[in-house]
């Protein structure tokens, strides 16, 4: 029976805030977004004004709440960028330093360091995780060992570290509740998946105070309350999940042995390993998918830091396009890219090379190379490393994928879908609902409120959009590839 209501979700992703009204059935009610300012203090260096984030999101999530009638709102379920590292002060409420963004470069000498202390094989037996600048951890002893105040507030128990859903629980609670959930909390470096609970052997290894870290909950459950909305009628925030374990969620990935690969800023493919963490040789990541009661999933993790990103790059660093739907029609313009690379490498490279100082370069231009070109070898970069990820994924759980679940902002393109599945020789599954990483939020917070009865409810809710087959042969798949492992191959050369 269809229940009245709807359930809020917040979608705090890399470079805009979304919040997004849901239906009993699933579908979207209501939404509204916004971008926020990227800040590149260095080559290398990404951050946010943690400030600008809660402002920005409080302000779409107001435009959404007010289409419909107070206390219509059964709950609220936060999902966000995962890792991009916030502290504050815990009396003023005020972010101590910008927060310093996944992407971020800044610690890789660290993490070198941290490797020649032989730190990464215990790292990766207890997080999951590789030595990368990547994840929180190595963000947050940056800016305890450089900045002092920062340093002594933490020690005197006044500073506070979150990932974004933490900040944004404070921030909706008014200071409230200092939390995050298990997902989020898995990708800090600082948790050890197995028992769940903050190690305290990597804490004092990298001289960060447990008092600064929030409680660690299950990502269905009830967080606390926001009054902000309406006084009078409190909302319950009872869903938290990081962006890309949501999408998995959302995307109705429940069993083991189920896969998405969400195309944002990034694309990151998950595959859920059931509850038993697997621990990749190949250099994949093992994460906490989620936590559900007493049960927890985890999932095999790649990750491709660059993908949406460089059609946001096109637009706002070189400019050749006006907006990002404009990429398919150029795609489409010229027969193929002539020879033309792009190895976006803007924030190192990830799954499987774990390389930090990789940079982006474009390959194979010739005087007849033009925009098109550019901005089809741009998109074709997003499929090749789709496909990275994915051959390792196959080579690691020994199971062939027989078609691959699709969402995120970039998977409306599709010149990019048609060529993923070209590419890869399997057919691409577009569902109704993109939006599956806000969706696996509303869904976990709905399950913790009664909005929704449990997994087999919320599987009648998917809806197909669409199933890119793929149209051209092994030899074209395989040739194009070999020129993308080429154009790698000088970039990780390079820097030998
Ligand atoms: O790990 C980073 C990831 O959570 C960022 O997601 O959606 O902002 O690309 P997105």
């Amino acid at each position: 029976m269809t229940k009245p209501g709807y359930i809020l979700s917040l979608d705090q992703g890399t470079t805009s805030c979304r919040a997004i009204l849901f239906d009993h059935e699933g579908a979207v009610i209501h939404t509204a977004q916004e971008e926020f300012r990227q800040i590149f203090p260095e080559p290398g260096w990404v951050e946010h004004d943690a400030d600008e984030i809660w402002k920005v999101q409080w302000k779409v999530m107001k435009q959404v709440a007010a289409k419909v009638p107070s206390g219509s709102i059964a709950a609220i379920g936060i999902t966000n960028q995962r890792e991009t590292t916030v502290v504050w002060d815990r009396v003023t409420g005020k972010p101590l330093h910008n927060a310093i963004v996944w992407q971020c470069r800044r610690t890789s000498a660290l993490c070198h360091t941290l490797k020649e202390q032989g730190m990464e094989s215990s790292i990766k037996e207890k997080t999951g995780l590789v030595l990368d600048p990547y994840f929180s951890g190595t963000k947050l002893k940056w800016l305890l060992d450089t900045f002092p105040h920062i340093r002594e507030k933490a020690d005197k128990g006044e500073a506070l570290f979150g990932t974004i859903d933490s900040w944004l629980i404070w921030n909706l609670t008014e200071g409230k509740v200092h939390a995050t959930d298990v997902s989020n909390a898995s990708r800090t470096l600082l948790l050890n998946i197995h028992t769940l609970q903050w190690d305290d052997e990597i804490l004092e290894q990298l001289n960060i105070p447990k008092t600064m870290l929030p409680e660690v909950r299950p990502s269905s459950g009830l967080y606390g309350h926001t009054a902000l909305l309406d006084p009078r009628q409190p909302v319950p925030i009872a869903g938290a999940a990081g962006d890309q374990q949501a999408a998995l969620f959302g995307q109705g990935c429940f069993r083991e042995g189920m896969a998405k690969n969400t195309y944002g800023t990034g694309c990151f493919i998950l595959n859920n390993t059931g509850d038993k963490p697997v621990l990749s040789k190949n250099g994949l990541l093992t994460t906490v998918a989620w936590q559900i009661g007493d049960r927890v999933d985890y999932a095999l993790e790649g990750s491709v830091f660059i993908a949406g990103a460089v059609i946001q790059w096109l637009r706002d660093g070189l400019g050749v396009i006006g907006d990002a739907a404009e990429t398919e029609a150029l795609a489409r313009s010229v027969e193929d890219t002539e020879g033309v690379y792009f190895v976006p490498a803007f924030a190192g490279l990830g799954t499987p090379y774990w390389e930090p100082d990789a940079r982006g370069m474009i390959t194979g231009l010739t005087r007849a190379s033009g925009k098109a070109h550019l901005v089809r070898a741009s998109l074709e970069a997003i499929a090749y490393q789709s496909r990275d990820v994915l051959e390792v994924m196959q080579q690691e759980t020994g199971v062939r994928l027989s078609e691959l679940r699709v969402d995120g902002g970039a998977v409306r393109n599709g010149f990019l879908m048609q060529f993923q599945a070209d590419l890869m020789g399997v057919s691409v599954v577009r569902p109704k609902v993109t939006e599956s990483t806000a969706l696996g939020a509303a869904f976990l917070a709905g399950l913790a409120v009664g909005f929704w009865g449990g997994l087999s409810e919320l599987e009648q809710l998917k809806g197909l959009d669409r199933v890119f087959q793929p149209e051209r042969d092994e030899a074209y798949r395989e040739t194009k590839y070999a020129g993308w492992r080429r154009a790698l191959s000088y970039q990780l050369n390079l820097r030998e």
